[in-house]
């Protein structure tokens, strides 16, 4: 294991702003990022061009959310992460110790006070380039970074559009693999057409988005995709459920066919980055009255209001 905690420190150079002097000025600060156990200044980081990410994107990735003081739900994600690693058969053996790693390069970049994400990458390592996992097995590439993010609030709050496209993704949605051609062009057409988020109909049924899950209110029932190999099991989906219900939402996890898309009177994205994001229109037609929808603003408030009383 050459896990070394804690080893380097931020120094100066390079190019990161998460802050603003009393002056507005911007402060610059080198991140720092983490690598195969040691914290190092990001650019002098170094990866094989024979890392199986580089070349097959063989690996996996999480995304965990800092609000200033605590990772919200670090336990899911834990899970999830193992869960992704199990299924493509990857072991990265100190992988228990990426909640003080993260913790680490919150502090190690300053973000102690900031809302931030961090981002972990675990890749099945460098090897001579073949489709056979390498025999013998290499250590896997680990790779993890820290950034300031607030997401687009007045943004979010007023609503997002977005577009439906066909579901042009593997059959293996549940693993949250670094593999993702087909969620950034999707996710960069939306992004063309002025919206925000691309929905995918997969065989005539809504799935999820291109970096998020989504749900619809039809006749007041709360609906969304049930967890399957088509989805990616959200956590921000998992908690928006649980506390639709603790608030007497009916909520069926059953998937909505396109054609009744219109009958939805409401919509939602969520995911770790924007939580809980209300959808106003679809392929330019409004959803409901156009404007986010009573249930959704209040699982936003609801969401928020945890937020605010987590204790880690
Ligand atoms: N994306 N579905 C897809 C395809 C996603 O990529 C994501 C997250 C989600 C929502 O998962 P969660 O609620 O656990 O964030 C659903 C992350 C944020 C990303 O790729 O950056």
């Amino acid at each position: 294991m050459n896990y070394a905690p804690f080893r380097g420190s931020p120094r100066s150079g390079g190019g990161y702003f998460p802050f603003r002097g009393e002056g507005g000025q911007k402060i610059t600060i080198m991140e720092t990022a983490y690598i195969n156990g040691n914290f190092l200044p990001k650019n002098e980081i170094r990866i094989s061009p024979e890392d199986r990410g580089f070349l097959f994107a063989d690996g996996i990735y999480e995304v965990v959310r800092w609000y200033g003081g605590f990772f919200y739900d670090m336990e899911s994600h834990m899970t999830r992460l193992k869960r992704s690693m199990k299924e493509i058969r990857l072991t990265w053996p100190d992988i228990d110790t990426f909640p003080s790693v993260a913790r680490e390069l919150i502090r190690l970049n300053n973000l102690q006070d900031h809302p931030s994400l961090v981002y972990l990458q675990v890749t099945r390592g460098a090897a001579k380039r073949t489709h056979a996992f390498p025999s013998p097995s290499v250590d896997p590439t680990v790779y993890a970074f820290a950034r300031g993010f607030r997401p687009e609030t007045e943004l979010i709050e007023n609503g997002i559009g977005t577009i439906l496209r066909k579901d042009i993704r593997w059959n293996r949605c549940d693993i949250k693999s670094i593999s993702l051609l087909p969620n950034i062009l999707s996710f960069q057409e939306a992004r063309d057409a002025g919206c925000y988020e691309c929905i995918f109909v997969r065989d005539g049924m809504i799935t999820e988005c291109a970096c998020s899950n989504v749900f619809f209110v039809i006749d007041g029932i709360l609906h969304t995709h049930p967890e399957s190999d088509h989805i990616l099991s959200g956590i921000t989906r998992k908690n928006a459920l649980r506390l639709a219900r603790s608030e007497g939402i009916p909520v069926s996890e059953t998937a909505v066919p396109e054609n009744r898309l219109e009958e939805a009177s409401e919509a939602f994205i969520t995911n770790t980055s924007f939580e809980i994001a209300p959808v106003i229109s679809i392929n330019n037609r409004r959803v409901g009255k156009g404007v986010p929808g009573k249930l959704t603003k209040l699982l936003r408030e609801k969401f928020l209001a945890e937020i605010l009383t987590f204790k880690g």
